[in-house]
């Protein structure tokens, strides 16, 4: 618990520095650096039922305004393209990608023309997984990841999922159908855990029926609830319980153990399979494109304005979404960015640290490793790498954790920032219609 705090305080600290900037008015992302690798993250905010606990960045859905995103997307694309940025992997998150199928098949294949592109990652929800969404999607996509949270019917209810997303047999049995036909290399499927009402022969359940998916990769989400959330849980189904996260971390990686292993602090991977990770770790930076979307450039963190009229109006005046830019991150902040990605991938990468910062891990990472060792977190050290123990992972959990819950924090300071037209479209079961002429559906290609 204390190394929890301890790591839970020092990450407060520096994403609070890093993510919570001032606002500077910035046109277009900065041009890549020759030889750099990127990664192309495109961000799809539509979602036909809003999750009660989901603090991404998501809007009721509506085909003309999705159709109208998915077309400055596209523009979007062809900008970074311009910029002279190449990508060997496309990850395409939501909201829920998958919405408009046409559109985001397009959006693919733009990618694939323009950059040298060789896997497509695609977030999904349990009922769009139709033979026509798995028909399209297979050849295009190689990672396809599906959000389940859990199998059980009373959590589904309680975070709004069960009726639009279907029961949790209704859930297996879709994704066995999918898995059976293996159209796919790489086929996630998301859960969450400690949600309040989650106890622990529930999380049993969901871990039991997760492996009967056939899914050959899971990533298990620690619930995050920003302040306001978290009253509104209490109220309904119970208070968020950090003090048994730990414990149900430990129950999922030994539950999971006989028929998979860690391959990122909270994604586990089927034996014996090779497979394309969520988590890339050979790319430190990317490039974020849509509305809401972050960017890692060199040694800041860029942000796409949140707004869908502003996204609309940028793209329509030739500029890019990216709208602010964090203070640089200094040298030590680098290290520990190093630190902290390397290890949520499962291992320190000594002489690439040595190769890139010009000082050793020893001595550029003393106050990191020590506190790690410390707490039992490695598990090895070969010259080479480290790797971490058990206790490691939930570690590093625990610092994705944070980074997570602060990118949040600035979602919901970005949402206050919304029109009240916007905003209406956050809340669930407002009918939106009437909204602004910018919103509406323009004829011109994307
Ligand atoms: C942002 S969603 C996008 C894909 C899709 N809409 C879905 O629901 O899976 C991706 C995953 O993020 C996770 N997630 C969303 N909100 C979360 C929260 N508050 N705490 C932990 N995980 C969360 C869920 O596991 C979800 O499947
Ligand atoms: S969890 Fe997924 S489906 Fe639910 S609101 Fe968030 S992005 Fe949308």
């Amino acid at each position: 618990m204390l190394a929890e705090r301890i790591v839970t305080a020092a990450l407060h600290a520096l994403n609070k520095r890093y993510l919570h900037q001032a606002p500077i008015e910035l046109d277009r992302l900065p041009e890549p650096i020759p030889g750099r690798s990127y990664v192309l993250y495109a961000h799809v905010p539509f979602c036909e039922r809003l999750c009660l606990y989901c603090g991404f960045n998501r809007f009721l859905y509506r085909e003309d305004r999705a159709r109208h995103y998915f077309r400055r997307l596209r523009r979007e694309m062809r900008m970074v393209s311009e910029l002279g940025y190449d990508f060997p992997s496309l990850y395409i998150g939501g909201g829920t990608p998958t919405i408009l199928l046409d559109e985001l098949c397009e959006t693919i294949d733009l990618a694939r023309d323009l950059f040298s592109i060789e896997e497509v990652s695609t977030e999904t929800n349990p009922n769009h997984l139709g033979s026509d969404t798995l028909d399209a999607l297979s050849g295009r996509v190689q990672r396809l990841s599906i959000g389940v949270q859990s199998f059980e019917d009373t959590l589904l209810r309680q975070m709004d999922r069960y009726e639009k997303y279907g029961s949790g047999s209704e859930i297996l049995e879709r994704i066995q159908a999918v898995a059976e036909r293996k159209l796919f290399p790489s086929l996630n499927v998301d859960m969450i855990f400690n949600f309040p009402s989650q106890t622990e022969e529930v999380l049993r359940r969901d871990i039991a029926l997760l492996k009967e998916t056939g899914a050959n990769q899971t990533t298990f989400y620690p619930l995050l609830a920003s302040p306001k959330t978290r009253a509104r849980l209490a109220k309904t189904v119970g208070r968020m319980d950090y003090a048994r996260e730990e414990r149900y971390f430990h129950i999922i990686a030994e539950g999971l153990a006989d028929e998979f292993h860690p391959s990122a602090a909270w994604s586990y991977s089927r034996d014996g399979e090779g497979m394309i990770d969520e988590y890339i770790v050979d790319y430190g930076e990317y490039v974020g494109i849509g509305s809401g979307a972050l960017s890692f450039l060199k040694n800041r963190i860029y942000v796409n304005t949140f707004s869908l009229k502003e996204y609309s109006e940028r793209l329509d005046s030739g500029r890019m979404s990216v709208s602010k830019a964090g203070p640089p991150y200094s040298r030590r902040a680098m290290h520990r960015y190093r630190f902290v990605t390397d290890l949520f991938g499962l291992r320190l990468d000594k002489e690439r640290f040595a190769r890139d910062f010009g000082v050793s891990a020893e001595i550029g990472l003393a106050p990191e490793l020590a506190f790690m060792k410390l707490a039992g977190g490695i598990a090895s050290d070969d010259g080479r790498y480290v790797t971490l123990t058990e206790k490691g992972r939930y570690l590093l959990m625990v610092m994705m954790r944070e980074t997570l819950a602060s990118s949040n924090d600035l979602r919901d300071q970005a949402r206050n920032a919304l029109s009240d037209e916007e905003r209406m479209l956050l809340i669930e079961g407002i009918d939106p219609s009437g909204a602004d002429e910018s919103l509406a559906p323009n004829t011109a290609a994307g």
